[in-house]
Formats: structure tokens, C-alpha cells, sequence
């Protein structure tokens, strides 16, 4: 087993993956959570959420005694010798951050830390805005534990990367490591724990060093700037429409193949959304505005992406007149493809875009997110079963989320269920070309 024990605060995405992948490797690691239903299922070797490869590490996991969950963070704490704050910190009602969890989590730290006499690394791994990690964690731990950051305890700060359906891949194959850091006693630890965690990996993986509040704004960067790719992308698909022939996709390709850009993330669509975009872009523009200073970069990405909804609705009601008093069908309701996750999802502007103008029969499928979008929308819309059935005599049908079964669709699959076969594709699934010249069609980015 490995000479560092680590306790991870926090059993969300990042948290929970991070543990099973850190346990994987014979790392002792404590998870702590207030719920005690989820400590259960964790420690039943159950996941509590679907992510791509996670049960499986789970049941690897089940007959040793190497992972355990508990509802004490204290204990965790106290018994390890690494904490990793891996807390939401999710968008308060003005949209700035809020970071309640992340300081009842530093408290616990410093109520744990004051009883133990070794040297003990803090690490916070959530998204937080600059200046957090000194001035709100080490803070509070300094004042309850009564202990310094720099001498008896160590504090860095560890953005994550992860993508929701990739968690597990992306914490076993980080493209960097970014650790800022207190002091360099405190980077050298985590590094040297990483060295042991990843092992040859580390040598496709550079790491970077810097001090705390970089290291915090590194991750918005990130964020903002795929934000920014998709709104821009988005930007691009608007001036597609304004001449016939333009499109989009071919575009954003030609672009993205300069070695400056790289093709990621230039893909225009009904939007973006999850857990993270809308969040830190959020965040970040209201932290710098409680700065003095306002981003205007921005607020145009939200502006654009935002507008996006509109756009499909405008697309529909060009292609199917007055859409009023039709049943509309919407393929697609979770924010990407391969989750359940309805959170800032484009589907929730466009039921409200379609609301706001008199739509009354809306109707929607998907494949996975059933549950939550009912949760999420209620009775703003019906839910459909089956593509049949949320294509049976409609008359108009908006594509939002580009799941492999909408791929397989035909101009015949929709001609033979609907009233009236108007398509919008939002993802650019479809071939245009074939489609524009079977049904009344329209596509982001190509007129
Ligand atoms: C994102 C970041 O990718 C990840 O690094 C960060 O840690 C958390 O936020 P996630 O929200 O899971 O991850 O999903 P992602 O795959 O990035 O997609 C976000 C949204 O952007 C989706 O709604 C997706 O449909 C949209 N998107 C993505 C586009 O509209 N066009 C694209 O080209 C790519």
C-alpha cells in the first residue's frame, strides 16, 4: 500500500472517480459524504451515479478493504494524510458562486487538523474563484486548527478537467497537471503522489507548477474559452444562414485544421449547457465585475448561446408557419449525449422559447433522460416512450441532442410518422443535402 492515505471530501463526479481510480492503484483513500444513504450504496460497491467505467473499478474494489465511504469527514480526515476537497460549488441566485460546501468542508479541516500533530496536505480540486484557496480554506483552517499553511500544513489547489461520460478516462490520462501551490513543501508532495499515482503516464503529461490563485483561474481559462469555441462556432453558423450555400460544418473545419485552433469544441448547435459552462462563465464574469471589472467576451458567449434557442424556434416557425395550435416534437432532452443530465440543458430554453409563444402540445424523447427531464421541465411538455411515438402526428420535429439513434433516422422514418415532416437538425446529424431535397428541412449553420 501506498506510504500517503488520502481522504476525499466530496463523492460527486470528480470525487468519487478520483477515489476508485486512486484506490485502483493501492492508495488507501477515505471518501466522506453527508448522505448516509449514498455512503451505503458506496460501500455496497454500488454506484450512486452512471459514469462510464466507475462500477466496474467499484467491483474490483468490493472485496478489498482499501476504499471505504464514510459520514464523519472529521475521521476521514483525521486518518489520512491528504485531503482533497472535491465539494460543488454550484451558482447562487445572482449567478456569482456559491461557495458554502467548500467552506463548511474547510471547517471540518481545521476542526480535524487541530487534534493532529503531522504534517497534513490540503488540496482543493473544485472549481473556485481566485483567491479562494488562500483566503477562504487556508483561512478558516488556520483560525480553527490554529495551525499554518507553510509549516505544519501544506495547501495547493488542483483544478480537474473532467468531462461528464469521460470522468474516468480523463482522471487516468490527464493531458496536464496544473498544481498550484501554498509553498513549494506543499507542490512537491502532491507531485511526488501523482509521480506514484500516474507512473509512466507522467511522461506524456507535463506538470505545471505555479501558485494558488493561477491555478485557480487556469481552470475558468479553460472553460471559458471552450465556451467562447461554441459560441463563436455558433456566431459563424449565424452568418452561414445569411447566404444559401455557406456551411457551417465545412467552415468550422477548415478552421479548426489550423494547428493554432485544433477542431474541438467548433461544433454549432442549439448550445451549450451542464454542469460547468453556464456555472464558471457565470462565476468568473461576476467576480471580475465585484472587481471593477466587466468582461464583455463573456457575456456575449452566454448572449450567443442563449440566442441559440431562439434561433431553432425561428427555424421552426419559418419552416412550419404559426406553430401555435401543432404538436411539436423534440428529439433529444439531456445537455449532451450518453447522460442523464438535463442541467443547463439547450432543451429547457427551447421548451421555454416555445412556451413563450403560444406552443401548447410539445412533446419530448430521450433515450436516457426521461427522469430528470420530468423533473426539470414537469408539465411543460409531454414524454414520449419511443421515437414513434414522439414523431406520431407531429408537425414539426427539433433535433437537440445528438444521440446514435436519431443518427439512424431517414427522411422516410420521419414521413411515415408525422402530420407534416418539418426537420430542424440542432446538431447536424443529418446529411443536409439528402434531406433538404426529401422533406421541408432547415439546419443550423446552412441555409
Ligand atoms: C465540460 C468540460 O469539457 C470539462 O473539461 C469541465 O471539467 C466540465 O465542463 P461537460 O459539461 O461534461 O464538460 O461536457 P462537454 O462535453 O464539454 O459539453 C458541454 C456542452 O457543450 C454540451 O451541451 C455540448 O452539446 C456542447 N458542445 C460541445 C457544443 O455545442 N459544441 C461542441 O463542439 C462541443
Amino acid at each position: 500500500m501506498y506510504k500517503y492515505k488520502v481522504s476525499i471530501l466530496g463523492t460527486g463526479f470528480i470525487g468519487l472517480c478520483s477515489a476508485v481510480c486512486f484506490a485502483d492503484r493501492d492508495i488507501k483513500v477515505i471518501a466522506s459524504t453527508h448522505n448516509q444513504k449514498k455512503a451505503e450504496q458506496i460501500n455496497d460497491g454500488i454506484a450512486p451515479f452512471y459514469e462510464k467505467g466507475l462500477q466496474e473499478i467499484m467491483d474490483r474494489l468490493k472485496t478489498t478493504n482499501i476504499f471505504q465511504c464514510i459520514t464523519d469527514p472529521v475521521k476521514a480526515i483525521r486518518e489520512t494524510d491528504i485531503s482533497m476537497i472535491t465539494q460543488g460549488t454550484p451558482m447562487r441566485e445572482d449567478k456569482s458562486i456559491d461557495l458554502s460546501f467548500i467552506e463548511s468542508t474547510a471547517t471540518e479541516i481545521g476542526k480535524a487538523l487541530k487534534e493532529k500533530d503531522q504534517y497534513h496536505l490540503v488540496v482543493v480540486r473544485s472549481t473556485v474563484v481566485p483567491g479562494t484557496t488562500r483566503g477562504l480554506v487556508g483561512k478558516i483552517v488556520t483560525e480553527i486548527s490554529g495551525k499554518e499553511p507553510g509549516k505544519d500544513l501544506g495547501l495547493c489547489m488542483q483544478p480537474e478537467f473532467l468531462a461528464e461520460g469521460r470522468s474516468i478516462e480523463d482522471t487516468l490520462h490527464p493531458d496536464r497537471l496544473v498544481i498550484g501551490q501554498f509553498d513549494e513543501k506543499s507542490g512537491s508532495m502532491l507531485q511526488e503522489f501523482y509521480e506514484y499515482f500516474y507512473g509512466d503516464h507522467l511522461k506524456n503529461c507535463p506538470i505545471l507548477r505555479m501558485n494558488l490563485e493561477s491555478a485557480e483561474l487556469v481552470k475558468y481559462g479553460n472553460n471559458c474559452l471552450l465556451s467562447t469555441k461554441i459560441s463563436y462556432a455558433n456566431e459563424f453558423a449565424n452568418f452561414a444562414q445569411l447566404v444559401p450555400n455557406v456551411d457551417v460544418v465545412e467552415v468550422m473545419k477548415g478552421v479548426g485544421l489550423d494547428y493554432r485552433i485544433n477542431p474541438r469544441f467548433l461544433g454549432a448547435g442549439a448550445g451549450f449547457g451542464g454542469s460547468c459552462f453556464h456555472k464558471d462563465v457565470n462565476a468568473i464574469k461576476a467576480w471580475s465585475k465585484s472587481k471593477g471589472y466587466k468582461s464583455r467576451l463573456l457575456e456575449a458567449v452566454l448572449d450567443i448561446n442563449d440566442d441559440q434557442a431562439i434561433m431553432m424556434v425561428d427555424m421552426a416557425e419559418e419552416l412550419a408557419g404559426d406553430l401555435k395550435k401543432k404538436k411539436i416534437s423534440l428529439l433529444g432532452l439531456a445537455f449532451k449525449p450518453g447522460t442523464d443530465d438535463m442541467r443547463e440543458a439547450a432543451s429547457i430554453r427551447i421548451v421555454n422559447e416555445l412556451l413563450k409563444r403560444g406552443v401548447t402540445e410539445i412533446v419530448g424523447y430521450d433515450p436516457k433522460a426521461r427522469h430528470t427531464a420530468e423533473i426539470e421541465l414537469g408539465e411543460k411538455i409531454k414524454y414520449a416512450k419511443n421515437l414513434e411515438d414522439v414523431l406520431r402526428d407531429s408537425e414539426c420535429a427539433l433535433l437537440i441532442t445528438e444521440w446514435d439513434e436519431f443518427k439512424e433516422l431517414t427522411p422516410n422514418d420521419f414521413k411515415k410518422h408525422m402530420k407534416t415532416p418539418n426537420v430542424i437538425d440542432g446538431r447536424r446529424i443529418f446529411d443536409f443535402d439528402l434531406f433538404n431535397k426529401s422533406l421541408p428541412f432547415k439546419a443550423i449553420g446552412r441555409i
